[in-house]
C-alpha cells in the first residue's frame, strides 16, 4: 500500500510540473505566475480541490504519441472565494503553451456543466496559444463545446474570464461570451488574427500589445471591463470583484452591511451640481457619497467615459449603477456608451441586482459618425435594455434629462419603480435655448424677444414639477437626503414581482 501511495504522490508532483522547470523559469520570466500559482491567490488558502489532474491528450499525429503531461495544460477543479463556492479553470502555459486539445477542452466542460449543476459562478484564467495544432479539429470542436457552455450558463451563472497571456483566433469567443473580462497589461492579448495576418491583409504595421493588449481593450474597443498591472493585482481585485456576485440566477447576492448609516446625510451634494447649466461636475463625486463607505467598484472606466456603470452597496445590498458624466461630451449618450450600459444593465437583471441610475443627460450624440454607425440601433440596446429590466428600479435625475436620452434612462414611463429628481432637475424635450430657435424660429433677428422667450420657456421647463404634476417623479428630494431616499426604496422593492408574457426570447436590436 505504501507503495501504492507513493506512486500516487509521484504521479501528483509530475503532473504539477507542468511542463517542467524550464518553461516555469521561462513564464516567470514573462513576470507571469503558472496556473497553479494563479489559483493560490485567487482561492482561499487550502480550499483548491483539483479535477482530472491525470487526464492525457489522445492525440498519437506529430510525435505527439511521446509527449504526454498529465493534465493537459489546463488546471480545472474548484474552491471558495472569501467563503463563496466557485468554479475554476486555469491554462497552463507551460504545457503546449496551454494549447486547448479535445481532451483540455472535456475539463473545462467538465466543471463548467458542474458549475451549472450546482449554481456557483465560473471563473477561467487564460493563458494559451490557441487550438491544439497537433489536433486539428478535434480542438475546434472542443472549442465550440466550451462556446456553447458559455451561452447556456449565460444569465445561469455568473462567468468571469481573466486574460493573462495570449488568447487568439477563434479562441477570443469565450471569453467575449463571458460577462465580465479582466486583463493584465504588457503580458495579455486578445485578437481575432495577429499583427503578422494583419500586415499580410491590411498592410497595417502593429504590435501585439496595441492590437490587442490591455489598454487597447479597455480604452478602444470596450472588449475587456479592466486592466492590470500584474497577476497579483488582477486576481486580487477578482476576488473584490467576486463580492459583488450571486452564486447563480436565483439567489441574491451577498448581504454585507458595513455599519454605514442609512440616514447619513451629506450636504456637499446640495452645492454639487454648478448653477450654470453648462458647466460640468463630476459624477463620480456624488456614486462616491451615497453608497454604502464610498466603496465604488466601476467597471471599464476608460471606456465611454460618458457614461458610468459599476457596482456598490447600499444598506449592505448589492446595486448596479449606471449614471450619465456630464464631465465627457457633457454626459450624452453615444454609440458606446449605449452599449457598455444595455450590457451592464442586462448583467444586472439576469441576476436579480437592483439597479440605481443617476441621469444628467442632455441627449443622443448628434452627427454625422453616430448616424452613419448605427445609433439608432445601439440606442436602442440601452432602451431595450432599461425597459426589458424587472429588478427594482431607482432613478434619481441630478439635473439635465432631456429628449429621448429622459425616456431611455430608466424613466418612469420603462417601469422605473421609485423615479427622484433633485430640485435644480430640468426634465424637457431639449435645452431652452435650443428650443426656443425652434419654436420661435421667425423670432430669430430679435435677440432681445428671443431671450425673453428662453427665459419663458426655461421658467416653465427647466424644472422637475412639470414632470412632477404628472407622477413621472415621485418626489423631488434634497440632494443632501439622496442615500437615506435610495436606501429605503430599496429596502421597499426587495420582494418586487412583475410578471412578463410568455415568449421564448426577445430580439434586442443587436
Ligand atoms: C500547440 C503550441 C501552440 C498551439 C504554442 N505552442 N501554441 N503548441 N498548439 N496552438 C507551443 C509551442 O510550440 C512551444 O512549445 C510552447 O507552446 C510555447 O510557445 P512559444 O511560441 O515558445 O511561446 P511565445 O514565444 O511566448 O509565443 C506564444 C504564441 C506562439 C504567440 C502563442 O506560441 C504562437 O503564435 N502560437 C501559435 C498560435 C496559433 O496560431 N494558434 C492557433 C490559432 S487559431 P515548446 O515545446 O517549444 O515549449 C485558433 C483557432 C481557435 O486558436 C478556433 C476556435 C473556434
Amino acid at each position: 500500500m505504501q507503495d501504492i501511495l507513493q506512486q500516487l504522490e509521484a504521479k501528483r508532483a509530475k503532473a504539477r510540473l507542468g511542463g517542467g522547470e524550464k518553461r516555469i523559469a521561462a513564464q516567470h520570466g514573462k513576470g507571469k505566475l503558472t496556473a497553479r500559482e494563479r489559483l493560490e491567490i485567487l482561492l482561499d488558502e487550502g480550499t483548491f480541490e483539483e479535477w482530472d489532474m491525470f487526464v492525457e491528450h489522445r492525440c498519437a499525429d506529430f510525435g505527439m504519441a511521446s509527449q504526454k503531461i498529465p493534465g493537459d495544460g489546463v488546471v480545472t477543479g474548484y474552491g471558495t472565494i472569501n467563503g463563496r463556492l466557485v468554479f475554476v479553470f486555469s491554462q497552463d502555459f507551460t504545457v503546449f503553451g496551454g494549447s486547448l486539445s479535445e481532451a483540455h477542452a472535456e475539463k473545462i466542460c467538465k466543471v463548467m456543466d458542474m458549475a451549472l449543476r450546482v449554481g456557483a459562478p465560473v471563473i477561467g484564467l487564460n493563458d494559451s496559444g490557441g487550438a491544439r495544432i497537433q489536433e486539428g479539429v478535434a480542438s475546434l470542436g472542443g472549442y465550440a463545446e466550451v462556446f456553447q457552455r458559455n451561452v447556456t450558463a449565460s444569465g445561469v451563472v455568473p462567468q468571469i474570464s481573466l486574460v493573462m497571456g495570449p488568447c487568439a483566433g477563434g479562441a477570443v469567443y469565450s471569453p467575449a461570451m463571458t460577462d465580465f473580462i479582466f486583463m493584465v497589461k504588457d503580458s495579455s492579448y486578445m485578437f481575432v488574427t495577429g499583427p503578422e495576418v494583419v500586415k499580410t491583409v491590411t498592410h497595417e504595421e502593429v504590435t501585439s500589445e496595441d492590437l490587442g493588449g490591455a489598454i487597447t481593450h479597455t480604452t478602444k474597443s470596450g472588449v475587456a471591463d479592466l486592466a492590470f498591472e500584474n497577476d497579483v493585482e488582477a486576481l486580487l481585485m477578482m476576488r473584490r470583484f467576486f463580492n459583488y456576485l450571486p452564486a447563480n440566477n436565483r439567489e441574491k447576492a451577498p448581504l454585507r452591511d458595513s455599519g454605514d448609516p442609512i440616514h447619513r446625510e451629506d450636504f456637499s451634494l446640495d452645492t454639487l451640481v454648478p448653477d450654470n447649466p453648462n458647466k460640468p461636475y463630476d459624477m463620480k463625486e456624488l456614486i462616491v457619497k451615497i453608497v454604502d463607505d464610498g466603496d465604488f467598484f466601476e467597471l471599464q472606466p476608460d471606456y465611454a467615459k460618458n457614461i458610468v456603470i459599476g457596482f456598490a452597496r447600499m444598506a449592505g445590498q448589492v446595486v448596479g449603477i449606471v449614471a450619465n458624466q456630464p464631465l465627457v461630451l457633457a454626459g450624452c449618450l453615444d454609440i458606446k456608451s449605449s452599449i457598455k450600459a444595455a450590457r451592464f444593465v442586462r448583467f444586472c437583471d439576469a441576476f436579480s441586482i437592483p439597479v440605481l441610475t443617476f441621469v444628467d443627460v442632455p441627449g443622443f450624440m448628434p452627427g454625422t459618425a453616430q448616424e452613419y454607425g448605427g445609433i439608432i440601433k445601439h440606442g436602442a440596446k440601452l432602451l431595450y435594455a432599461y425597459a426589458e429590466c424587472t429588478v427594482p428600479k431607482i432613478t434619481v435625475i441630478t439635473r439635465k434629462a432631456y429628449g429621448g436620452a429622459y425616456d431611455v434612462m430608466a424613466s418612469k414611463h420603462l417601469r422605473g419603480d421609485v423615479n427622484f429628481a433633485w430640485p435644480n432637475a430640468e426634465i424637457a424635450v431639449m435645452g431652452a435655448k435650443g428650443a426656443v430657435e425652434i419654436i420661435f424660429r421667425e423670432e430669430k433677428s430679435d435677440p432681445g424677444k428671443l431671450a425673453a422667450r428662453e427665459a419663458e420657456y426655461k421658467a416653465k421647463f427647466a424644472n422637475p414639477f412639470v414632470a412632477g404634476a404628472r407622477g413621472y417623479v415621485d418626489d423631488v428630494i434634497m440632494p443632501h437626503g439622496t442615500r437615506r431616499r435610495i436606501c429605503r426604496a430599496l429596502e421597499l422593492l426587495r420582494d418586487k414581482k412583475i410578471e412578463e408574457p410568455w415568449r421564448k426570447h426577445g430580439n434586442i436590436p443587436l
